[in-house]
């Protein structure tokens, strides 16, 4: 087993969250990313999701503004076409790699559609093998939509999170807790703030249970918004609204926060981390673990296309470029 002391996991996740560098979140599924490369044109294989990756941990100078970059198993286990194995490569490219290690999610019997995240058997042994390839962190990600989260569903995902956390930490890795409640529909700010609080305080009493050092973690939460389908409101409001969760549930010693992006569009996320990032008071530096906002206009601009490369590597270090200019840059 890989046993690291709790300082140098602190060291990691400090790592990860601060020095205006933020996580791309290059983790989707195989099918997921099956889907997104076919709706772009490109036929979906092993092949092409590994090239898709490449062209993305390759960007020139990508390490400028990512420190870390989420892998799923399926990429994690492949080589770049120079033979050296993702992380290995990451590694030498100044991005610390990471890997996805939930199974994704299923129903939760009697409770509405509420979903719980699977992942837990044989986890040990899992993160075992990832830490002996060179994986610096772990992700583990709870779904909760608005309309259907219950107390039990967030107590059960929380106590999920926390034994993968606690897990994590056994082996050397630093995990990333990802409570993601949807933004998509049409409910208010309020519903996503009280479901985002009850999903934390869950998280948190799950953490604090399960004996894991805070300090050696990182919290990936949605941004308190209105559903993608009702009208918006200003960055200001979404980044008070976020901060007054934030500020009642997630205890001082947590690590780092680093943002999903969750379907809003680039510029949107972008401007809700930068008024974050001016409220003062903040006790943990906040950065970004963008998905798609990162890389959604990069696939398009490739399309499979060998001569696009380049230009897709550009678009891409433009939209991490943005989401650093977000950041406190001197947290
Ligand atoms: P998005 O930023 O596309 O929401 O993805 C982030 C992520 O890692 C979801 O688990």
């Amino acid at each position: 087993m890989t046993t690291l002391p709790a300082t140098a996991l602190a060291d990691i996740a400090k790592q990860l969250t601060s020095g205006g560098r933020g996580i791309l979140a290059a983790d989707e599924s195989i099918t997921t990313m099956s889907s997104r490369l076919e709706q772009e044109g490109v036929p979906a294989s092993a092949t092409t999701r590994r090239d898709y990756r490449e062209l993305l941990l390759t960007a020139d100078g990508l390490s400028a503004t990512i420190s870390g970059i989420i892998l799923c198993d399926e990429t994690f286990g492949q080589d770049l076409a120079d033979g050296r194995p993702f992380p290995v490569a990451a590694r030498e490219l100044g991005i610390l790699p990471g890997i996805k290690v939930d199974t994704g999610t299923t129903p939760l019997p009697g409770q509405n559609g509420a979903l719980i995240t699977e992942g837990l058997d044989r986890l040990g042994a899992r993160l075992a093998s990832y830490a002996d390839r060179g994986a610096a962190f772990g992700k583990w990600r709870a779904v909760f939509d608005v309309h259907t989260i219950t107390p039990y569903a967030a107590r059960a995902n929380g106590q999920a999170l926390a034994r993968y956390a606690a897990l994590c930490h056994q082996h050397g890795i630093v995990p990333i807790v990802e409570p993601e409640v949807l933004c998509t529909g049409d409910h208010d700010l309020a519903g996503s703030a009280n479901a985002t609080a009850l999903a934390l305080s869950s998280l948190f009493e799950a953490l604090i249970d399960a004996g894991v050092d805070l300090t050696g973690i990182v919290l990936k939460p949605n941004f308190v918004t209105p559903g993608l389908d009702a009208a918006p409101v200003a960055p200001t409001e979404v980044a008070a609204a976020t901060f007054a969760v934030l500020r009642d549930q997630v205890p001082a010693e947590v690590a780092g926060i680093a943002f999903l992006s969750g379907g809003h569009p680039t510029a949107d996320v972008c401007e809700f981390l930068s008024a974050l990032t001016a409220i003062d008071e903040r006790p943990w530096p906040v950065t970004f673990s963008f998905g798609r906002a990162l890389v959604s206009s990069a696939l398009h601009t490739w399309g499979g296309a060998p001569a696009e490369v380049t230009a897709a590597q550009q678009v891409l270090l433009e939209n991490c470029h943005t989401a650093s200019h977000a950041t406190d840059q001197a947290q």
